[in-house]
């Protein structure tokens, strides 16, 4: 069976542990590529000499030349400017939407039957601005932001009631901001819903930590986070890759799912072969509708905003 081909661009914190990652699983050869020469012909170098010591075959390849990434399955979009303490996503918008554009013109021109999963902030923005360069199909544009969002919400569960992490499952919805709509109501441990486990005060807090997730550890750190980003990335590619049909939330493509009326935007998905195979419409309640529609209404404003970069 011919190995499939992963592209990572940017060879950044966030590009440079997707690679890794990806590597270990051995989902297939990657090539990472980065504008800055020899930033990702070092790390890759490196990642190939671990592979003895990891125990996996895949080919790992740095470049600055987009020819090499030709032909490549799943595209994974990290490249852009990260943020400093002080700063929001949104602050990004411009300068991330320029890197975005011209990426994703070189993902059409060398990937054209490529699955692009962008990583890059304002998250949700930067997928409806790939989405819009590069005309592929819907379904196979999506952005990593749900499976970090759920992983903090569920890391936060789980030191809170001292249960395996393996444990819970979360859900969450709208964009990848402090307006993210994390879903108490919909989130089980081994089943049993949350609030029968936690009082209302403390899921409040565990879902305001949540929304902060980000926040917190760049203001620890003076950078953004990247393990728990590049994590989410590798679920989703290997979701495509091996066709897992995995359900987690992703910001995909929504017309008349919750009256989102047409971009992308967080919401649970099935992902497999086909990308996004299936948006899941859940119940809401008008408080959880009346959240949502507030941070979709956000990502709207920051989608006009960035079509004048485009
Ligand atoms: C975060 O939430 C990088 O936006 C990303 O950490």
């Amino acid at each position: 069976m011919k190995r499939k081909k992963i592209t990572v661009v940017g060879a950044g914190n966030v590009g440079a542990t997707t690679a890794f990652m990806a590597a270990q699983k051995e989902l297939g050869d990657i090539v990472l590529i980065d504008i800055v020469k020899g930033l990702a012909e070092g790390k890759a170098l490196d990642m190939s000499q671990a592979s003895g010591l990891c125990g996996y075959d895949c080919k790992v390849t740095g470049t600055t030349n987009w020819t090499i990434t030709g032909g490549s399955d799943v595209v994974i979009i990290t490249s852009g400017l990260a943020r400093k303490p002080g700063m929001s996503r949104d602050d990004l918008l411009a300068k991330n939407t320029e890197i975005v554009k011209s990426v994703t013109e070189q993902v059409v021109k060398f990937s054209p039957e490529s699955f692009i999963v962008v990583v890059c902030n304002p998250l949700d923005a930067m997928v409806n601005a790939a989405a819009m360069v590069s005309g592929f199909e819907k379904n196979k544009i999506m952005g990593m932001a749900g499976a970090l969002d759920t992983a903090r919400f569920a890391f936060f569960i789980s030191e809170k009631l001292s249960v395996s992490v393996k444990d819970i499952r979360c859900v969450l919805m709208g964009g990848h901001g402090d307006d993210m709509v994390p879903l108490p109501r919909f989130t089980t441990v081994s089943g049993i819903p949350l609030p029968e486990l936690l009082d209302e005060k403390t899921v409040e807090e565990i879902v305001q930590r949540t929304r902060m997730g980000g926040i917190e550890i760049v203001n620890l750190m003076g950078t953004s986070a990247y393990y728990a980003p590049a994590a989410g990335a590798v679920k989703m590619a290997e979701a495509i890759l091996l066709d897992k049909k995995t359900v987690l939330p992703c910001c995909a493509y929504c017309n008349k799912e919750y009256g989102v009326g047409g971009c992308f935007v967080g919401v649970p998905v099935i992902i497999g072969a086909e990308g996004v195979e299936k948006v899941i419409e859940l119940d809401l309640d008008e408080r959880e509708k009346k959240e949502l529609a507030a941070s979709v209404g956000h990502v709207k404003e920051l989608i006009n905003t960035l079509k004048k970069f485009i």
